[in-house]
């Protein structure tokens, strides 16, 4: 039995008069009384003429609608923040805990059995699911779905790997002006999140990892029709869950997690979603660690060939079977037990699922596309509480090695510098970005693809080892160190490095060491002043009061649940 209308109560002291008052203002809706009788459905949609990537919610929310409505129940929609990632100042991540306490005070606030979920866009399905399972209301994902590819020249293209790549041509002469504004109309081409396994495709892999949407909802691409029946199939599940009262916090147990983990290794994930999933994991009272990621990653292949690191776009991989086949791939090392939001399991889903598979995009664990896990943690004297790598996506042969560091101590300061001819770099450095973290940056900018200092990108150097406390955006590659914790800006030792020190950086041993004696580290540290820039006001005060750093998620210390 739905409680639909009557949950929730607004407080008059009086609940018969509020339930009374309640009716009568929805009937100014148009609302019947049988209506009003069904299991109320809440669908919170984060359309935005400020997100290019939700352009299409408006149709995804009537299909959601559509499925509530023929499995009985009634279907409201409501507005939350969208978080547009291109369209953020300082950046999106500041504002994904603002998002997730939105999705979370108004699933709890209003009377909804069970919530739809309507999200793609790189920090939307993280805040919706860190919302959804704190509020503790039955909820569902539906994600966006990806972009198709675009074509420039007869040379296909997609977002955003390949904005980078070009972007990259351009700035070492090998594109002219009228080139790069040619492609720049040709990168996004449909509604839907980037084309590749970015950041929002993986964290639409990981809800579908965890249980969170119906089977196959991942990959399947924003403007397909089979993206509309994703979303009519989401409503009826809904109108079920509303039934059966199932909680998040049934469906993302610490198994869940684990699971979770090891497709984003397998699928070359975004390093963003570690951060991401991390946060997810402590609304449910799980601690997903570092060192939990570092095991999984040795005994989890690569499987599919994507950018950024392979070849092939998110189209390519819904076709060539999607997280379907990477699940039945993966299946001898996933909890199968976990239940989803369909009220299967993970193991009766894999095993009812299309059994076809395109090996050119999805490989079999047993000629994997790459034979360990996409990421790994490095931990060391810079690093005292991890750091992240995405090796599937950089160059091996930089892996074991010692450089010079060459240190930008800001984001100003790397803009200001790193293309002056007269910057003392060689292509064998590391270059050191400082301040750029969760208090830094604020809100970690994807500022850790440090750019090549133009000098020697012009003379043919394409990638080098670049260390920050930034997060990169999931559709770069390169040997690039990220969310190297504590932070500069949180006194970590990376704000005691100096242009000219020795670094080490050892994947195979995962370390990552600051070449400098302790005693003198502590002494720099303490010589460096601990700049107060706490705003006065505001979600960004509260930003800067409760942040915790990259290896808790980035969420706020006070909205992180128990361990259980
Ligand atoms: Fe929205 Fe890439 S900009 S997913």
């Amino acid at each position: 039995m739905t409680e639909g209308i009557r949950r929730g109560l607004t407080n008059y002291g009086d609940r018969d008069f509020a339930l009374y008052l309640r009716r009568s203002f929805a009937r100014s809706m148009g609302y019947s009384t049988a209506a009003l009788e069904r299991p109320l459905v809440g669908i919170a949609d984060s359309r935005s003429a400020f997100n290019n990537c939700h352009r299409h919610l408006p149709e995804l929310v009537e299909a959601v609608k559509r499925g509530v409505t023929a499995a009985g129940g009634l279907a409201l929609e409501f507005p939350t923040i969208s978080l547009g990632e291109v369209f953020l100042e300082p950046t999106s991540m500041v504002y994904r805990n603002l998002m997730s306490m939105d999705v979370e005070e108004m699933v709890r606030a209003q009377p909804m059995d069970s919530v739809v979920l309507v999200g793609g866009c790189d920090k939307t399905v993280p805040a919706q699911l860190m919302g959804a399972a704190s509020a503790g209301v039955p909820a569902i994902q539906v994600p966006a779905g990806p972009m198709m590819t675009g074509r420039w020249h007869g040379e296909r293209l997609g977002a955003c790997t390949d904005c980078r790549r070009f972007w990259g041509k351009y700035r070492a002469g090998q594109l002219s002006t009228k080139e790069i504004d040619g492609i720049e109309t040709r990168l996004a081409t449909t509604a839907g999140t980037c084309a590749v396994m970015g950041t929002a495709s993986t964290m639409a892999c990981l809800a579908e990892a965890l249980g969170m949407t119906v089977p196959g909802a991942a990959a399947v691409p924003a403007v397909h029709a089979d993206r509309l029946r994703v979303a009519e199939a989401s409503g009826v599940a809904a109108v079920e869950l509303a039934r059966t009262r199932r909680a998040p916090e049934r469906v993302m147990t610490r198994a869940a997690f684990d699971n979770a983990v090891r497709v984003l290794l397998a699928i070359g994930g975004s390093t963003n979603a570690v951060v991401h999933l991390t946060a997810i994991a402590g609304r449910c009272g799980v601690d997903l660690t570092l060192e939990r990621l570092n095991r999984l990653s040795d005994e989890t292949p690569v499987l599919v060939d994507l950018k950024p690191s392979g070849q092939h776009y998110m189209e390519d991989f819904f076709a060539a079977g999607g997280m379907p086949a990477v699940l039945r791939e993966l299946r001898p090392m996933l909890d199968l037990d976990c239940l989803t939001v369909t009220g299967e399991t993970l193991g009766a889903r894999i095993d009812t699922a299309d059994r076809y598979v395109d090996r050119a995009v999805i490989r079999s664990a047993t000629e994997p596309f790459q034979s360990v896990g996409g990421l790994v943690a490095l931990f060391g004297s810079l690093a005292p509480r991890g750091a992240i790598l995405k090796r599937s996506a950089a160059d091996a042969r930089l892996f074991e090695g010692e450089g010079r560091a060459v240190v930008f101590e800001s984001l100003d300061d790397l803009s200001a510098r790193v293309d002056d001819p007269a910057l003392d770099v060689t292509p064998t450095d590391y270059l050191v970005l400082k301040n750029a973290g969760p208090l830094g940056g604020p809100g970690m900018p994807e500022a850790g693809y440090l750019p090549i200092p133009q000098k020697l990108s012009r003379a043919g150097v394409t990638d080098m080892v670049r260390i920050s406390d930034a997060r990169m955006s999931g559709t770069a590659y390169g040997t690039i160190v990220l969310h190297v914790t504590p932070e500069a800006a949180a006194g970590g030792p990376l704000a005691a490095v100096q242009h000219g020190d020795r670094i080490r950086l050892s994947v195979k041993d995962r370390r990552l060491d600051l070449l400098v004696e302790e005693g003198e580290i502590q002494r720099r540290l303490a010589r460096i002043p601990r700049a107060s820039s706490v705003p006065a006001r505001g979600y960004r005060r509260l930003y800067a009061e409760h942040v915790l750093q990259a290896d808790a998620g980035c969420d706020f210390d006070f909205l992180r649940a128990a361990a259980r």
